[in-house]
C-alpha cells in the first residue's frame, strides 16, 4: 500500500461570497492554519506524494498558501467555473504524470483526517476504480445521494437531477473522491455538461465506471468529518470540532486541562507529558512545550519553545521567536518577545523582554523594560548568567550585560556593564528633613480652604 504513488487533487476555485470577506474562503482559519492548508497537510500524511490545487482567476494569495504548506504544489488556474469535473481536468497534465491513487479533495472542507484519505486509498488498493467519501447526512438537502445498487455504489445524483424516490436516501455524498490513477483521465474526460446546472459534475465519474464495468466503492465517515465551510457561522462550527480533536489528543497524549473548552490549540502544538494547561490558554501556531511545563490562566503562546520543567502565566503572553529554558518562572504580565531565556531564570512581574538573550538564573526584577526599539530599528539586549535586575530597570538597547552584575533599582541603563558590576543608572538621591511634612500639612490646609468657600458659594 505505501508503495503506490499518490496525487491530490484539491479544488479551491470556488469565490466564497457568503463569507463576505475580502480573502478568498480557503484561506479563512481554522485553528491557526487556512482551511487549504489542513487539507494538503492531511492528504500528505495519508501519502500524497504530489499535490495540484486548482484556483481561481488572480489567487495569487491561495497559491502562495498552497507553496508555503507544500512547495512543490503545482497551481491550476481555473478562468471559469464549469463544475468539479472542469476544476479536476486543470490538473491532467499532473494525471498524465502516471499516480496510482488520484484523491480528488475541496480546499473549503478540512476536517477529513488522513486515516479517511487512507481508507479511500486502500479502496483503490483492493480494486475499485472510483472510491467516494459517503456519509449519513442529518438533511440531505443540497447532497448527491448514492444510489446502491445490490450492495455496491451505482451512480451518485445530485440534488436537482434526482427523483423523488432518491431524493429520500440519506447516504451521501461528501464531496472527496479517489480514482485509480490508470483509469481517471479517461473517465474524467467523458464526463459532459447535460444536467439541470450545466456543470460538469465530478460525481458522474461513478456512473461511467459502472459502465465500463470497472468496481466502485464507498467509504464511510462521520458527518462532522466532511463538514464544508460556506460562511462564518459554519466555519465556527468547524473551528469547533477541530479545537474538539486537538485537545482529546492532547488530554489522551498525557496533558491536564482544568477545562478543556477554554484552551485554544493550534494544528501544530506540540505538548510534552505531564503539562498542565489552566483555563484560558491560547496557542497560536508553532509552540512545542516540554514536559512537566505549567501554563496558568489567561496565557498566550505563539511560535516558541518552552523547555521542561517551566511555569509561565497567570497572563504571561510568549511571542514567535521566543524560548523559555527549563525551570524558568515567567509570572504575571511578562511579555517575551524574540527573546531567549536560559535554565532557572525569572521574570515574575510586569516585564517586556523583547530581543533579548537572558543567562541562567538570572533574575528580572518588576517593571523592567527592554527598549529594544529606537523608533526605526530593533536592537538586543544580552544579559548574562545570575545577574539581579533591579525592579523598574530600563534597558536601552543595544546592550550586553555581563554575569553577576547587579541594576540597582529604577536605573535607565544605557551603558554596557562588566561582569560582578553594581551599577546604577538613576539620579541620584537628595533630602531636605521636614521639608516632606510640610509640604503635606501646606497641601491638607489649601484643600480645606477650597472646601470651605465652595460650602460658603453652595
Ligand atoms: C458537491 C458534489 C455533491 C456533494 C457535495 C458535498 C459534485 C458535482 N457534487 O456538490 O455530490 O454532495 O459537493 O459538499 O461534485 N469547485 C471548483 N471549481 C468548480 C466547481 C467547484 O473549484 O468549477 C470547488 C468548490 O470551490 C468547492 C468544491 O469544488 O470547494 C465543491 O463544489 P460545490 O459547488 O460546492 O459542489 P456542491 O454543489 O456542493
Ligand atoms: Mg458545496
Amino acid at each position: 500500500m505505501t508503495e503506490r504513488t499518490c496525487l491530490s487533487i484539491v479544488l479551491a476555485a470556488g469565490e466564497g461570497t457568503r463569507m463576505r470577506s475580502a480573502k478568498p474562503k480557503v484561506l479563512h482559519e481554522v485553528a491557526g492554519l487556512s482551511m487549504v492548508g489542513h487539507v494538503l497537510r492531511a492528504v500528505a500524511a495519508a501519502g500524497g506524494t504530489a499535490a495540484a490545487v486548482v484556483v481561481g482567476p488572480d489567487r495569487d494569495d491561495v497559491a502562495a498558501e498552497a507553496r508555503r504548506v507544500k512547495a512543490d504544489a503545482t497551481i491550476h488556474v481555473q478562468t471559469e467555473r464549469l463544475g468539479t469535473a472542469h476544476a479536476v481536468l486543470h490538473a491532467e497534465a499532473d494525471i498524465a504524470r502516471g499516480f496510482d491513487d488520484v484523491i480528488v479533495a475541496f480546499g473549503d472542507t478540512p476536517l477529513v483526517t488522513p486515516q479517511t484519505f487512507g481508507l479511500l486509498r486502500a479502496a483503490l488498493a483492493s480494486g475499485a476504480a472510483v472510491a467516494v467519501l459517503g456519509f449519513e447526512a442529518a438533511d440531505p438537502l443540497g447532497y448527491g445521494r448514492l444510489v446502491m445498487e445490490g450492495g455496491s455504489l451505482a451512480a451518485i445524483v445530485e440534488e436537482k437531477e434526482a427523483s423523488e424516490a432518491q431524493r429520500a436516501i440519506t447516504l451521501c455524498n461528501g464531496g472527496l473522491m479517489a480514482l485509480a490513477g490508470g483509469t481517471a483521465l479517461a473517465l474524467l474526460k467523458r464526463i459532459g455538461k447535460a444536467n439541470a446546472k450545466g456543470e460538469y459534475y465530478l460525481t458522474d465519474a461513478v456512473a461511467l465506471a459502472r459502465a465500463d464495468g470497472l468496481a466502485t466503492a464507498v467509504v464511510l465517515a462521520p458527518e462532522a468529518e466532511v463538514r464544508g465551510v460556506n460562511d462564518r457561522v459554519q466555519l465556527a462550527e468547524v473551528e469547533a470540532i477541530a479545537q474538539g480533536r486537538l485537545r482529546e489528543t492532547a488530554m489522551r497524549g498525557g496533558v491536564t486541562m482544568v477545562a478543556p473548552e477554554t484552551v485554544f490549540l493550534a494544528f501544530d502544538t506540540v505538548l510534552g507529558r505531564d503539562v498542565t494547561l489552566e483555563p484560558h490558554v491560547v496557542f497560536g501556531p508553532g509552540v512545542t512545550i516540554a514536559d512537566d511545563v505549567t501554563i496558568r490562566a489567561y496565557s498566550h503562546l505563539a511560535g516558541c519553545v518552552v523547555d521542561q520543567g517551566a511555569i509561565l502565566g497567570p497572563f504571561a503572553r510568549i511571542r514567535p521567536k521566543s524560548r523559555i529554558g527549563a525551570k524558568v518562572h515567567i509570572g504575571n504580565f511578562v511579555e517575551v518577545n524574540r527573546t531567549t531565556i536560559a535554565a532557572k531564570a525569572e521574570a515574575n512581574h510586569l516585564a517586556y523582554l523583547g530581543d533579548a538573550t537572558i543567562g541562567e538564573g538570572t533574575n528580572i526584577g518588576a517593571g523592567t523594560i527592554t527598549c529594544n526599539f529606537d523608533g526605526a530599528d530593533k536592537h538586543p539586549t544580552i544579559i548574562g548568567r545570575d545577574v539581579f535586575v533591579g525592579s523598574n530597570s530600563t534597558l536601552v538597547a543595544p546592550l550586553a550585560i555581563g554575569d553577576e552584575v547587579l541594576i540597582a533599582a529604577g536605573s535607565t541603563i544605557t551603558l554596557d556593564a562588566r561582569d560582578g558590576a553594581l551599577v546604577f543608572g538613576r539620579a541620584k538621591q537628595a533630602g531636605l528633613p521636614g521639608r516632606g511634612a510640610e509640604m503635606i500639612r501646606a497641601n491638607k490646609a489649601r484643600r480645606a480652604a477650597r472646601k470651605a468657600r465652595e460650602q460658603g458659594k453652595g
